[in-house]
């Protein structure tokens, strides 16, 4: 059975950028919900704009009015093509939903844009539901027809289904929640009673905001920062039925609950690009201040303040003997960088896995080990099971480095060390990678303390090292223009390798995951010590060669390495300290950096990279701030 509606409006916006999407992309989309006296229209899109950077293949909106006509557009392509459409035949009611969407079900196209509809309803859905194959047969054997080929889809058929016997839109999406399983956040509209919204969370966040004579649903708070600061976050299971002037929340069980309210201290411009041309640039130039904020309290004028790290964080620390830390992406890459910190600096061991491949792998969990998520976003699915999954396997305890308050992985760990780094919306992560390896350099300070293996000399070199660290990257963004000339040479480049050395290496790797990431370069990161073991083969005039050269006990070493480049040909680009002795070659650009603290040293030569990869692209002409088939945060598996 399709739905149809007299009032229903359908724009196909063909955006020209087609987003060529092969099987399943477990990534992201937005929600936005509202019932206001007003008309929502423009709130809906207004917050989509602010969602995008969590999807952006299609979007959609639906809204309904009093005289219960439900009116729906969706496009293909950004929000700024339903911004578009919508302008054309502006839509008129004051209850309404909205999404942008990522691909999982089904390819990019207008009829996979949400919401979707079924007789009376509209559905948007955040996740992904496994069963939905099984629902969807059982569905048709039912005489639904399916307009789309979305796991959402069947959603808003089983609504419809359910609403045949239940005596309530929130009767009917508890029955519903009972037959899905995987992950959602959905937010649920009837045509028939136009002034309220049913919201179910499941596995992917959705909030609630609270304003006067008006209430909003979204994804994250972000969404709504311009028409409310005062938010709920909706706990797993959570089913909520909001109207201009209720909230009403009720556990997986059903019981009503209460859920208490925050004020939200983001900058309503949090989500403006300012003067800046994409929001990676605008976050690479707010490092300075970023690590100030990660700093605030935390650090004296020459100590780490342990119990900064949080509430029983000096017992915890006290008996920790061994760390395990499990992220995703460039958190992964930061807490690589701090396994070299907390073996040298506080000696204790430290391992570090990727968290898809730590959940599905039999672990031995070391006596006294201290579980660490670090994640930007807080809601990586892949973490979060990691961290749910150790839950049962008996870590000491579960600490997370995270940059957004009330996320699940903050809310499910028992220590949240937050990393302060504002709102970032580029896809490729910046200040969210610089603020974790301060954060991660205070842990391993408040570490070696607890556990005395630091000297108060050495914590004093620390903090100085830290405190002198804003300034210093202010004076590396000042590298910008060289490095933009730098730039023009990968315009015809396929490929890029980068090398470093100890603490070096995992800064190599985020280097070149930020290159891949943006500018579909294909690169690599190797250990410069691996370059014979097969890498080497590699060398020719056409690969570039990025070389992180502080000047540390490795210097020796990594020359070395260089110079097996240099033998093959290879095109070198070597940032090194000034005094590491090095002078241009044929075949071997120097970028010569100031000396800075070798602690502090690999979050310092971070942002030259950081640079590089953002003009490189620049150069290539790629989406910088959404690049293909990426989204921002990787909430389903
Ligand atoms: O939010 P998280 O830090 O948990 O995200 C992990 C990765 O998805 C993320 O770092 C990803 O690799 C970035 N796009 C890298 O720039």
């Amino acid at each position: 059975m399709v739905w149809t509606s007299s009032a229903l409006k359908s724009a196909v916006i063909l955006n020209n950028v087609f987003l060529a999407i092969s099987g399943e992309q477990k990534v992201m989309c937005g929600i936005v919900g509202a019932v206001a006296q007003r008309d929502v229209a423009e709130i809906l899109i207004n917050g989509l704009h602010r969602l995008e950077y969590r999807g952006y293949d299609s979007a959609g909106l639906a809204v309904v009015n009093l005289q219960h006509e439900l009116q729906r557009v969706r496009c293909l392509g950004k929000v700024k093509a339903l911004n578009e459409a919508v302008e054309k035949s502006p839509l008129i009611g004051g209850t309404g939903i909205a999404h942008t969407r990522w691909a999982t079900h089904g390819a990019p196209s207008e009829d996979n844009a949400h919401p979707h509809v079924s007789g009376n309803f509209a559905v948007v859905h955040n996740g992904i539901i496994e069963n939905y194959e099984e629902l969807r047969a059982l569905l048709k054997s039912r005489g639904y027809v399916f307009t789309s080929q979305t796991d959402t889809e069947v959603i808003a058929h089983l609504v419809e289904w359910e609403m045949r016997s239940a005596g309530s839109l929130l009767e009917a999406v508890q029955n519903v929640v009972k037959q899905l399983t995987g992950a959602y956040g959905m937010v649920v509209m009837d045509r028939m009673h136009p002034e309220h919204l049913v919201a179910a969370r499941s596995g992917s966040p959705l909030v609630i905001g609270l304003g006067i004579g008006e209430n909003f649903l979204a994804s994250d708070q972000l969404a709504l920062l311009s028409v409310t600061r005062r938010f709920i976050f909706l706990e797993e299971g959570d089913i909520a039925e909001i109207t201009r002037r209720s909230v009403d929340i009720y556990d997986r069980d059903g019981h009503k609950v209460e859920r208490e309210a925050h004020d939200s201290n983001l900058e309503n411009d949090a989500a403006e690009k300012g003067k800046h041309r994409h929001f990676m640039q605008k976050e690479i130039y707010e490092q300075p201040t970023a690590l100030i904020n990660t700093m605030e309290g935390r650090v004296t004028h020459n100590n780490v303040v342990v119990e900064a790290i949080g509430n029983g964080a000096k017992d915890i620390l006290e008996k920790v003997e061994h760390i395990q830390i499990v992220a995703c992406g460039t958190s992964y890459n930061s807490g690589m960088v701090s396994r070299y910190w907390f073996e040298s600096v506080a000696g204790v061991s430290c391992d570090v896995e990727i968290a898809s491949e730590f959940r599905y792998r039999k672990f031995v969990v070391r006596p006294n080990s201290l579980l660490i998520t670090i994640s930007q976003s807080g809601e990586t699915a892949d973490t979060l099971a990691a961290l749910r999954l150790a839950k049962e396997k008996g870590y000491m305890a579960a600490m997370t480095i995270c940059n957004v308050a009330g996320s699940s992985l903050v809310r499910e760990s028992d220590l949240a060390f937050m990393t302060r780094a504002g709102v970032e919306i580029g896809v490729a992560s910046t200040k969210a990678f610089t603020t974790q390896l301060v954060a991660l350099l205070m842990l391993v300070v408040a570490v070696g303390k607890a556990k005395q293996t630091l000297s108060t000399e050495k914590e004093q070199d620390i903090v100085k090292a830290l405190q002198a660290l804003p300034a210093e990257i202010e004076k590396a963004l000042a590298f910008d223009k060289h490095i933009e000339t730098l730039a023009e040479d990968f315009a015809e480049k396929n490929h890029a390798l980068f090398l470093g050395r100890g603490e070096f290496y995992p800064i190599a790797m985020e280097a070149s995951l930020k290159l891949k990431e943006i500018s579909y370069i294909h690169a690599e990161a190797y250990a410069a010590g691996e370059l014979k073991h097969g890498p080497l083969a590699l060398i020719d005039a056409d690969m570039p060669v990025i070389v992180v050269a502080p000047n540390n006990e490795l210097l020796e070493k990594i020359k070395s390495n260089i110079e097996e480049v240099r033998a093959r040909g290879g095109q070198l680009y070597v940032f090194a300290d000034k005094e590491a002795g090095f002078s241009e070659a044929e075949g071997m650009k120097i970028i010569t950096m100031p000396t800075v603290n070798d602690i502090t040293a690999p979050i310092y030569y971070t942002v030259p990279m950081q640079l590089l990869a953002y003009h490189i692209a620049l150069i290539k002409g790629t989406d910088v701030d959404q690049p293909r088939n990426l989204a921002k945060a990787v909430t389903v598996e």
